[in-house]
């Protein structure tokens, strides 16, 4: 059966975007007029996602209520002919079943995948971290093609990766250890986390969208904690690749790069990248813009 069930860790404590996050979740962050998570699910529903299950935490609830059908409101913005704002609560009738577990304990974004193991049971899911976007405006096929991948090379974890731009940027991410050539799909022999500049094997870094074989629940299990105490899904795909399972890396295309809204400076690029180029308000704001920087000159 076709993959159609994602998984979106979305309970971390988002703590490098603090005051923001204090009472909010990052995921819940609007980038131009979209909430992050809005986006996550545009995406994965362009990727004929059907079951989305969001692994929550304490003080996410606003997540839920996010993809809530609002009766009342679109009842009254039918009545005061507001259809504008009608089109943008369309989302909410996409063809997407969502459930909800919780992860009582922040232990890392393995841990949280793990929590979504009674659910998943023994099925292949996608997991889509629900603090990035991949495409500007989330215009991307990414996991589609990583599902056809995935069953094409019979594998066991598809990773999406981001060529950087710069060879010191490898110091913050998860690497990869191409196989051979690295060319737009390759085989996946290592995932170095976090390496010194003249260490990594390449300049590709994870993106925030995976495809697994149900077999990565075990290898989580086996996974000690790290540094902080936190399961790291990285530790325990390198496991699942020593112990002889398939892996494939995808390269992102240049129109489709990873806006990550884990962090201010890359979260104030996104926004300024998104309403710069939204159809209506883009336009004044450009000009805006353009004359804030010419006073400051
Ligand atoms: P991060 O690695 O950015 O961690 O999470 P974080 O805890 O959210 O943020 P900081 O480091 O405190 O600033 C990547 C994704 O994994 C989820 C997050 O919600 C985010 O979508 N995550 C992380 C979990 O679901 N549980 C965790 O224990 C950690």
């Amino acid at each position: 059966m076709k993959i159609d069930l994602a998984v979106v860790p979305v309970a971390g404590l988002g703590t490098r975007l603090l005051p923001s996050t204090k009472s909010q979740p990052k995921e819940m962050l609007p980038v131009g007029r979209k909430p992050v998570v809005q986006y996550v699910v545009e995406e994965l529903a362009n990727s004929d996602i059907h079951r989305i299950l969001f692994v929550t935490g304490n003080g996410k609830e606003s997540i839920e209520n996010f993809f809530d059908v609002n009766k009342e409101l679109i009842q009254f913005l039918r009545q005061t002919g507001r259809e504008e704002l009608l089109e943008s609560l369309e989302f909410e009738r996409q063809p997407i079943e969502y459930a909800y577990t919780r992860q009582r304990e922040q232990l890392g974004l393995g841990h949280a995948v793990l929590c979504a193991e009674p659910f998943v049971a023994d099925q292949s899911f996608v997991v889509a971290l629900g603090d990035s976007i991949i495409g500007r405006h989330a215009e991307s096929n990414i996991v589609e093609r990583m599902i056809t991948e995935f069953d094409r090379a019979n594998a066991d974890v598809v990773i999406a990766f981001e060529e950087l731009d710069s060879a010191s940027d490898v110091v913050h991410y998860g690497i990869a250890q191409p196989r051979g050539a690295a060319d737009d799909v390759f085989e996946l022999q290592d995932v170095i986390e976090k390496p010194d500049v003249d260490e990594a094997p390449s300049r590709l870094a994870v993106a925030a969208r995976y495809v697994f074989s149900a077999s990565i629940f075990e290898h989580l299990k086996q996974t000690e904690p790290g540094k902080k105490g936190e399961i790291q899904l990285t530790d325990a795909i390198r496991r699942l690749l020593k112990s002889g399972g398939k892996g494939v890396g995808l390269r992102l295309t240049p129109g489709e790069r990873r806006f990550d809204i884990g962090n201010f400076e890359s979260y104030f690029r996104a926004f300024a990248e998104f309403s710069l180029t939204d159809p209506h308000y883009g336009p004044g704001l450009t000009e805006f813009v353009r004359s804030l920087l010419g006073r400051q000159e």
